[in-house]
């Protein structure tokens, strides 16, 4: 089985999943991998394992290096359990001298699996420890994206473990950011992103500047999703930093579900005053378009316009779902209105308008609210709304420039 060497005793031994096309309502069109390596040293050491349907590919892969039973130490820096769902197998299996995590992961793997008896390291941000040539440092990242979260920093090569974070579902056979197509790569570090990480951006950027006080000499970073960075390290970390500050481009999206056309042809009048300002935007039928992928568009948008008819006194369901999935994401810096047709109570529009509020997200205009069936008059009001919002949009480009 082949096992990809990053520098000389350190191996990449995760597992590929190819066919994963859902990670809990997020759309992984690429599939995924879940990384986990390996040190030969004085003690020999793995960090993470992989979900429990990928045990036997995880053991393949450390058996073509050495015995599993060999394996000294046992670094878990993330317990969810993509990372974690072997670990009671191959703790059966290592029966490690130490199992290693943060001390918030260590109350997550005794509330995951109970096993008090476990033989329990537990280090904490700054915390050093042997592994005879080599040298880890932990670093604690908690809440990205959950409490035990962790970095592993082996000092003398320069690799940063990085947990989830840096990481991408994309599943391939190439192991190396240099190896895989750049430009699809970071389209999935930026899907990973929004849909991960957005609402935690503040701690994101705080991770950011500690890792960048420390000097760390950083010659990879090895997430646990994706490809390892070795040639594009400055390309990611640059991304990182644009992401937590919530920078978008200037381009506008006009988020839509319609009942019998109306609303969608009020959104194609938005969309022609947008063009009309000379903005780049994009139109998203909800009937055609994953929430996650959705996501991955506001993480790069200035402004963001929902339209949706109202059905039962509410929001059509699927805007109603997004904009729950929405919500939780917290998006920030960015600028709306909505607009929706209605039959006879008409709420779906002061809806729209309170969802973005109460995200932040500042209201420029009033919500365009129209009965059954647009006439042309009605798109026209529809057109300038857009095209206002446009030129909103170039201004606000304008005076980032300055
Ligand atoms: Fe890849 Fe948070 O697990």
């Amino acid at each position: 089985m082949r096992t990809t060497e990053l520098t000389k005793g350190i191996y990449w031994v995760g597992a590929i999943d190819w066919d994963i096309r859902d990670f809990h309502g997020y759309s992984t069109d690429r599939g995924t991998t879940y990384n986990a390596y390996l040190v030969i040293d004085e003690k020999i050491t793995l960090f993470d394992t992989v979900k429990h349907s990928h045990l036997d590919e995880l053991l393949r892969r450390i058996r073509a290096i050495i015995d599993p039973e060999k394996i000294d130490y046992l670094v878990v820096n993330h317990v969810e359990m993509d990372h974690s769902g072997s670990l009671p197998a191959m703790m059966e299996i290592i029966k490690p001298e130490k199992l290693i995590c943060s001390p918030a992961g260590h109350k997550a793997i005794v509330d995951h699996f109970h096993r008090e008896d476990w033989p329990f390291t537990i280090v904490k941000s700054g915390d050093q420890l042997s592994l005879g040539r080599r040298t880890i440092q932990f670093l604690e990242t908690k809440m990205l994206h959950w409490p035990d979260s962790m970095f592993s920093y082996l000092k003398e090569d320069g690799i940063l473990i990085s947990s989830d974070a840096f990481g991408e579902h994309y599943a391939s056979s190439e192991r190396f950011d240099d190896e895989a197509p750049l430009g699809d790569v970071m389209n999935e570090a930026a899907k990973y992103y929004a849909n991960i990480l957005y609402l935690y951006s503040p701690l994101v950027g705080k991770l950011l500047k500690t890792v960048s006080d420390m000097n760390l000499d950083i010659r990879m970073i090895a997430p646990d999703h994706g490809v390892i960075w070795r040639s594009h390290i400055d390309t990611i970390l640059k991304a990182y930093d644009r992401w937590s500050r919530h920078q978008a481009d200037s381009k506008a999206l006009v988020i839509y579900d319609t009942m019998w056309h109306s609303t969608e042809k009020m959104a194609e009048a938005v969309a022609l005053g947008l063009e009309e300002a000379g903005v780049e935007y994009a139109m998203i039928n909800l009937k055609h378009h994953h929430r996650s992928d959705v996501m991955t568009q506001i993480l790069g948008a200035r402004a963001v316009i929902l339209g949706s008819s109202t059905m039962n006194n509410g929001l059509l369901p699927r805007m109603a779902g997004f904009l729950s999935y929405m919500r939780g994401l917290k998006p920030t810096g960015k600028f709306g209105a909505a607009f929706g047709s209605f039959g006879w109570s008409g709420e779906a529009v002061n809806l729209l308008t309170t969802a973005l509020t109460e995200m932040k997200i500042d209201v420029i205009e009033e919500g365009l609210r129209l009965k059954y069936v647009p006439t042309a008059a009605q798109l026209e009001k529809c057109r300038e709304m857009g095209k206002r919002i446009g030129l909103a949009v170039v201004k606000g480009a304008a005076g980032e420039d300055r």
